[in-house]
Formats: structure tokens, sequence, C-alpha cells
């Protein structure tokens, strides 16, 4: 019977594991309440914290709030500064800048993007089109994030903004551009300039609605020795590894 029904319900892709166990060791699992049905800590109330700062206006969900914030705080020991490219209306630029306030870390966040929607697309490999999120303006983003000591917003056109900014180190970066053009433009500035064991993390790469997200990182690490870590929360990230 029970190979039966295992035998059903693998046929329909599902798998049957079970989770509840009388012993000791199942039962003393520190946190088993996360545990759905994996270890899954951005339900945490710590995570879950975070999370509600950036949920009034993010796209991006809790899972990948979660990665975002786990390899930004193991990047803040490092020199450099944070980037974010792709802004939209705050959300995470938020969550990063509470995480930097309350390290009491002495880094700047940089903020990229037009705050006026999507530039031009490349039809051939992108799905979105010039004017997407277009809903949302620098000012209401800085009153939003509310930490003018940490954040610099740097309003305009990805690699325009980049100006007078190339001798700064970058520590992390989250590059949420979407688009093919705005990634490879976003990683040429970027990748050269990220200390060695710094993160970047790619929001887009593993979603079917950002073609060209996937095809901007895979064909910048193409010649370089990097393979980029794809989560099953659909982002990707890459370190310089030293
Ligand atoms: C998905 S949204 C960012 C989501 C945001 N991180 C959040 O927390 O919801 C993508 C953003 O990228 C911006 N963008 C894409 N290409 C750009 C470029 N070349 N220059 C400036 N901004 C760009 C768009 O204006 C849009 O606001």
């Amino acid at each position: 019977m029970k190979q039966l029904l295992k035998r059903a319900f693998g046929s329909m892709g599902l798998e049957i594991r079970r989770i509840t166990r009388p012993d000791a060791a199942y039962t003393n699992l520190p946190d088993r309440n996360l545990y759905r049905p994996l270890f899954s800590p951005w339900y945490s109330s710590q995570s879950q914290a975070l999370y509600a700062i950036a949920a009034p206006r993010t796209l991006v969900s809790e899972d990948r709030c979660y990665v975002l914030a786990t390899l930004l705080r193991q990047a803040l020991h490092l020199p450099g500064d944070i980037f974010e490219c792709g802004v939209y209306r705050g959300g995470t630029a938020a969550m990063i800048a509470r995480i930097l306030r309350d390290a009491r870390s002495d880094k700047k966040l940089y903020l990229f993007d037009t705050f006026e929607g999507m530039p031009e697309t490349d039809p051939a490999r992108d799905l979105h089109r010039a004017g997407d999120f277009s809903d949302t303006t620098a000012t209401a983003v800085a009153k939003f994030v509310n930490a003018p000591d940490i954040a610099v917003l740097r309003k305009g056109f990805i690699p325009d903004t980049f100006a007078g900014l190339e001798d700064r180190q970058v520590a992390f970066a989250h590059i949420d551009v979407d688009i093919y053009r705005s990634i490879l433009d976003s990683l040429a500035f970027i990748w050269p300039r990220l200390s060695p064991s710094g993160f970047v993390v790619f929001d887009d790469y593993g979603f079917p609605s950002c073609p060209g997200a996937r095809a901007a990182v895979d064909e910048f690490f193409a010649d370089k020795n990097v393979e980029p870590l794809c989560l099953q929360t659909g982002q990707a990230v890459v370190s310089k590894l030293v």
C-alpha cells in the first residue's frame, strides 16, 4: 500500500516524506516550527521583522530578502560600499539601509534607478517594456528609505549614473534591473570593483519573466571562471573568491 501510494504521488511529481518522528532528536530539534518541511529561516521572527521593512514597497519575496540580508551582513567587514541597481519603490533599499544602521556600519548605500520606469528594452531578449515600473519617484523613495546619512540616490540611466564613482570599491551589490543591457552594464562597472569575498546577488536570474537577466549574467561570466550559483528563490549569487 505504502509503495502504491509513493508511486501514485511520484507519477504526479510529488514526494511523500515523514516529518513527524517520536525520537528525542526530532522533538528537541531547534526551531522545529520553522521546518516547512525543510528549515525555512525566512519565517523566523528576526527575518520577518526585516522583511516587514521592505514589504510595503517591494516586489522581492521574503525568502529572497532573507538571502539578501544574510549575504549582506557577511560582506559588512569587507572594504567598499553597497550598491543597489534597480530600486523601484525602495523596498529592498530600505531593508538594506536598516541592516547598515543596525550594524553601525559607515558604508554608503548607492541606489541606482531612473525612478521613472524601465528604459528601452531589447524585445529579442526581454519581456519588460520601456516605462514598466514608472509608478515611483526619487522623492518618495528617499522618504521611505529614510536614511539620508547612509543612502545616496543616483537618479538616471545606468551606466551613466556610475560616473564619478570609478574609484569606489564595492563590498556587496544587489542587481535587480530585470533586463539584459542594464545587467551587463551594471556588472561591467561593479565586477572589477567588487572586493575579494564580496557578493553580487541577481534578483531576476531564474525568472521566466526576465530571460535577458540569465543571458546577461551567463554571458558576462562565461570567460571568468565564475559559475553563478542559482538558488531555488530565482536569485543567483556570485562571489569574488580569493
Ligand atoms: C524590479 S524593479 C526593482 C525592484 C526593487 N529592488 C524592489 O525592492 O522591489 C527594476 C528597476 O530597475 C530599473 N532599471 C532597469 N534598467 C535601468 C537602467 N538602465 N537605469 C536605471 N534604472 C533601471 C527600473 O526603473 C525599475 O525600477
